[in-house]
């Protein structure tokens, strides 16, 4: 709460970095599992002496890099934008554990792209077997840097020994790092026969060539599948305690679960009865059906993965709030709006009269006419809650969670939201800021609907 607040209208700033973040991923495993599928099929092609093949492994390399280089790259910095805006002390937090940790994945990042290069470019220039390690360097260092950012992202589920030790390996071996990289490591080969599936049914007309590219793509596609259900097991059995808990608590995300597990029940028999055991099945239509399914379950999972981290946002160190863990007491004692620059010179400069000694006397905010309270009010609300509720409208909106309360649930939710329910941060000011929050919302809150059984206190 040392940054200015960036406010995003209906969905929430951190909902931005989902949506952002599902664009990506759905394109970032693809770059590892497709440079696998180039690397071991370019392989498979010069040692089989499989002109035809070879030719199609060149157009789908060139769509492989359209796709991961160009779009790859710009949601890729989309996260980094968003992130920082959205969610900045959780972004300085993974910083200052990890800067060396980005700084190697910047490295690989860069070998990907200059080997990716190479072998699309060089393509007939090179022989077969400079050819093909280069597609190995590819793939190589595309899947070190799958592992080395999940041993970051895995970090916000659960720090582990990082959190006594604040040793750099103690955050990256996480308890959730091996897990992540299973199922990460199967999604990527799962992704990348999709999209081949879908490249091939489209561009190839041949049909002994599409069969041998359906069967070709089939077994890994099973293993990931497979991979990514050990992975998820693992996944859950070392989520943190918190994490389980908004996970059995929000039945949103049991609906996601158990669509997440028929989606993947669908792909997998998709996967079986057509490409590996049908190889002929694979049309333009079926490859569309299999692409959106597989898309839509990894879609879910990442979204189930995101929405349990509560209260936490790196578990144990910060809130969903955007304030430390450890923070917490001092801000109770200082004041909210006292503690925070950008609250302070707001709250000196547009009522001086609340100022004292150069400090914010909460008492005399209290004083202030009633739309002044309610104004402040809504400043700490967008600082402590609008990371997870909109307002008045909008993704998970105050207003209507609040539809029919009398006043004092309302103060109590202002006061102790996390007694309230254990997922949300606790009230990190004084007893006085939460009177003013209090105000805001009471202002915002909908009475009881109109009925003979509603009394309306309000
Ligand atoms: C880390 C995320 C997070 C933060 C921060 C947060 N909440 Fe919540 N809150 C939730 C979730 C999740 C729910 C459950 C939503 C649902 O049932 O749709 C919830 C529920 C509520 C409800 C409905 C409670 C009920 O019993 O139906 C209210 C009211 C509420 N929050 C107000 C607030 C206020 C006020 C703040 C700021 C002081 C706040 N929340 C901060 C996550 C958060």
């Amino acid at each position: 709460m040392h940054y200015p607040w960036w406010y995003v209208p209906f969905l929430n700033a951190p909902m931005l970095i989902a949506v952002i973040a599902v664009l990506h991923v759905l394109v970032s495993h693809y770059a590892v599992g497709g440079g696998l599928f180039l690397a071991v099929e370019t392989s498979f092609a010069y040692r089989t002496k499989n002109k035809s093949y070879l030719d199609y492994l060149r157009q789908h390399a060139w769509f492989f890099i359209l796709i991961t280089v160009v779009y790859g790259a710009i949601t890729g910095v989309g996260i980094w934008w968003t992130i920082g805006l959205a969610s900045p002390l959780a972004t300085e937090t993974l910083i200052h554990a990890f800067v060396f940790g980005w700084a190697m994945e910047y490295v690989f990042f860069v070998l990907e792209i200059v080997s990716a290069f190479i072998f699309y470019y060089y393509w007939g220039r090179l022989d077969a077997k400079t050819h093909t390690a280069i597609g190995w360097i590819y793939a190589g260092a595309a899947w070190i840097s799958l592992v080395l950012i999940t041993g970051i992202t895995a970090f916000m589920l659960h720090p582990g020994s990082w959190l006594e030790s604040k040793n750099f390996w103690a955050g990256f071996f996480n308890p959730q790092f091996v897990p992540q990289v299973f199922s990460r490591t199967g999604g990527s080969f799962l992704l990348a026969s999709l999209y081949v599936y879908l490249h091939a049914a489209f561009k190839v007309k041949d049909s002994a060539m599409r069969d041998l590219i359906a069967a070709r793509s089939a077994r890994p596609a099973l293993l990931g599948a497979i991979l990514v259900v050990l992975g998820g097991v693992g996944w859950f059995v070392f989520l943190p305690a918190s994490a389980k808990a908004a996970l059995a608590a929000a039945s949103t995300l049991n609906l996601m679960m158990a669509l997440i597990f028929a989606l993947t029940v669908a792909v997998f028999a998709l996967l079986y009865f057509g490409p590996y055991r049908n190889p002929g099945w694979l049309t333009p239509g079926f490859a569309i059906v299999l692409f959106v399914l597989g898309l839509a379950a990894f879609s879910a999972g990442e979204f189930v993965r995101e929405a349990v981290r509560k209260p936490f946002i790196v578990y144990n160190v910060v809130l969903g709030n955007q304030v430390l863990a450890e923070e917490v007491p001092v801000l109770r004692a200082n004041g909210y709006l006292e503690s925070g620059s950008w609250m302070r010179a707001h709250v000196a400069a547009r009522f001086p009269q609340a100022i004292e000694n150069g400090k914010i006397n909460e008492a005399r905010l209290l004083e202030l006419p009633k739309e002044n309270q309610i104004e402040l009010g809504e400043m700490l609300f967008q600082y402590s809650c609008n990371n997870c509720h909109a307002p008045k409208n909008g993704f998970s909106a105050a207003s209507h969670l609040m539809r029919g309360w009398t006043t004092e649930m309302i103060r109590t939710c202002s006061r102790e939201p996390e007694k309230l329910h254990f997922f949300m941060p606790p009230w990190a000011g004084t007893p006085e800021e939460s009177e003013l929050l209090t105000q805001y919302l009471i202002s915002i809150a909908p009475a009881h609907p109109a009925g003979m059984y509603f009394g309306d206190e309000r």
